[in-house]
């Protein structure tokens, strides 16, 4: 596997890769790397001859007081387990490559960057979203670009980016990984402290619940939402949100017709958490 760090030899391994009739597969992140990072690795290996993985904590995306300065940051460690999944190239650029001196343009998506994460992290989140990753795209002409639904939010974002600017790219999202309690796998899982990380576990639990009474035949969003809050309560936690909302627009819904999205963020000890879950009427 190659480290590349500049933008210029980036685009050459592409032009290299296109040019051998090798398909590429991007899957961006911001390391920490986790099974759901490297969920993603393996399905880009499975179904491309260039695997690249970028790695870049993109400052943009966080909000002032967020953690921008305490992500966790390991490129050895990470290097290490991109190898592993086979990946072909690691893309870990400075700051100062993505965003030079002189750097003014920001990709603005509105409608739905206003709700759920774009309301509790403010709009700027999904501005920095849509402007890297329409950057990395940019820079990896990949054929695909693989994205965990895990970020349900941020997969619509980056649909409605590719669709909005016409880049030519697939985007293949993957489903959630999960610890074997139930706990989303998250870079910021390592924030918590036992009693945090037995505590989290309610998010999950919330969403099952929910789950359990869509499948009993519950289709009006306020017992459905009550079955979810009535678990984190019982946490000792207050969600940021928990909403129902359309799976492809994000409009809220009071009844669900067919599916919903429900999503939920929380903060958990030190840890910003999110999780969501497809509830589909049986
Ligand atoms: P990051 O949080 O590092 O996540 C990188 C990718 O891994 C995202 O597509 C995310 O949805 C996916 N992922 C994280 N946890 C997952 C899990 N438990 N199961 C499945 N997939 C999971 O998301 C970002 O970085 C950034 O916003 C980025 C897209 C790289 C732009 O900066």
């Amino acid at each position: 596997m190659r480290i590349v760090r500049t933008v210029t030899e980036m685009r050459a391994a592409a032009r290299d890769a296109r040019a051998a009739g090798r398909r590429i597969g991007l899957v961006p992140t911001m390391g920490a790397l986790h099974e759901g990072h490297l969920s993603l690795v393996r399905r880009a290996r499975a179904d491309s001859g260039l695997v690249v993985v970028s790695l870049f904590v993109n400052p943009t995306q966080f909000a002032a007081g967020e953690d921008l300065s305490a992500y966790p940051r390991d490129e050895v460690r990470d290097a290490a387990l991109a190898e592993g999944e086979g990946a072909d190239i690691l893309f870990a650029p400075s700051t100062q490559e993505i965003y030079p001196d002189g750097f003014a343009t920001t990709i603005h998506i509105s409608g739905i960057t206003e709700v759920l994460c774009g309301a509790s992290r403010g709009a700027g989140h999904f501005d920095g979203v849509a402007t890297v990753v329409a950057k990395l795209l940019n820079m990896v002409t990949p054929d695909v670009a693989y994205f965990g639904q895990k970020d349900a939010q941020q997969v619509l974002v980056v649909r409605r980016l590719v669709r909005d600017l016409d880049i030519p790219v697939r985007i293949e999202a993957c489903p959630i990984v999960r610890e074997p309690d139930g706990l989303a796998m998250s870079s910021r899982n390592v924030y918590l402290d036992a009693e945090a990380r037995a505590q989290a576990t309610a998010l999950n639990r919330a969403l099952a619940a929910a789950a359990a009474a869509v499948a009993g035949g519950e289709t009006a969003a306020g017992p459905v939402l009550t079955a979810a809050r009535d678990v984190l309560a019982d946490a000792g936690i207050d969600p940021e949100y928990l909403e129902l909302r359309h799976p492809d627009d994000l409009r809220r819904l009071d009844r669900i017709e067919r599916a919903a999205l429900l999503a939920v963020a929380a903060r958990v000890g030190r840890a910003r958490l999110i999780d969501n879950r497809i509830l589909e009427v049986p």
